[in-house]
């Protein structure tokens, strides 16, 4: 799909901006992202943004689109090879359309914690996984960033084993890793847009959805969920991407420049990701959240087993070991 797409055309420079690059122009860069502006994702772009702007003596400008703005996860990925964005952050999500090879890291429960996530993603096998991407896409990845560990609300019932999840219309990304394991706990998922979600759960054409702490927070699903279960099911990476055209376009020194700032700035948005987890779990509960902290993952561990041997075949249980066994 989008390998099929060539385009892109060359970075945008505003000489009316204060003039503090070399030829005294300013380049423009527009990066979305689906998330509100208290977000994780957005407090990640503004440190970026304040890195790139140093970095570069004020050369290149990140012009930041939060609330989905720009469009879907997927629009903005398709926007990328056609010029209508040069940067986006996506999480791994959306990318079954894309690099299938990717979504290995949807796996259910294949993550110990966020440290062993970090370890896999920031290693070898992440820097495979990006490389995967950049071959599918034709788009540059700059560096991993984070969503966080997925949990299940509810808006009538509370989740406390798999059964109770037998008929739930939920809300999934559009990811087939994602969509099969909610089949495989007995639920019914839906996917669905981001951008459309609050709106679906408003009006009940859906019962329930999953999402990181961080989100529910931000987003404001506490007015539409009543139940919050930590099942921290799925591991959810971000991917920080850049347009290939517009990043070739840049001189060496500013693409060294944005390519640190983005390792940087990831490393301090997932710290912000652990921050808020803790802060928000306080916060949700005091919104009138019940909040299932510790549910026996068990069961639902034993449910997800068929998305394991129906995927096996695809990523190599070669690989899947190794990810399991990264210390
Ligand atoms: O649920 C989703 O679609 C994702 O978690 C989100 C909010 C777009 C972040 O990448």
């Amino acid at each position: 799909l989008l390998a099929a797409c060539g385009g892109g055309g060359s970075a945008s420079t505003d000489s009316k901006s204060a003039g503090s690059g070399e030829s005294g122009s300013v380049i423009t860069l527009k990066v979305g992202h689906t998330l509100s502006d208290t977000s994780h994702y957005q407090k990640g772009m503004e440190k970026f943004k304040e890195l790139v702007k140093n970095k570069t003596n004020g050369q290149v400008d990140l012009q930041i689109f939060p609330n989905g703005s720009l469009g879907g996860e997927r629009d903005m990925i398709e926007g990328l090879n056609v010029g209508s964005i040069d940067m986006v952050l996506t999480s791994t999500g959306p990318m079954s359309g894309f690099a299938p090879e990717v979504t290995v890291v949807d796996l259910p429960f294949l993550f110990r914690d966020a440290d062993h996530a970090h370890k896999v993603l920031d290693g070898e096998i992440g820097t495979d996984l990006r490389k995967k991407v950049e071959e599918k896409t034709g788009v540059k990845t700059l560096a991993w960033w984070e969503n966080g560990f997925r949990s299940v609300t509810t808006k009538d019932k509370a989740v406390q084993k798999p059964e109770d999840l037998k008929g739930i219309k939920i809300r999934t990304m559009e990811n087939d890793i994602h969509m099969d394991s909610f089949k495989a706990m007995g639920a019914q998922p839906t996917p669905m847009a981001f951008t459309e979600l609050f709106t679906a759960l408003q009006q009940g054409v859906i019962d329930a959805e999953e999402n990181p702490i961080p989100v529910i927070m931000t987003s404001r699903f506490y007015e539409v969920q009543k139940h919050l279960t930590l099942t921290r099911h799925f591991y959810n990476p971000s991917l920080m991407l850049i347009s290939k055209s517009k990043f070739d376009s840049l001189t060496p020194e500013q693409q060294k420049a944005i390519e640190e700032a983005a390792v940087e700035a990831g490393k301090y948005e997932r710290q912000v990701v652990q921050d808020m987890e803790k802060q928000y779990l306080t916060e949700l509960k005091s919104k009138g959240m019940e909040i299932i902290e510790n549910p026996d993952l068990k069961p639902f561990q034993d449910a997800v087993k068929p998305v394991y041997e129906k995927y096996e075949p695809q990523f190599g249980k070669e690989l899947i070991d190794k990810i399991r066994n990264t210390q």
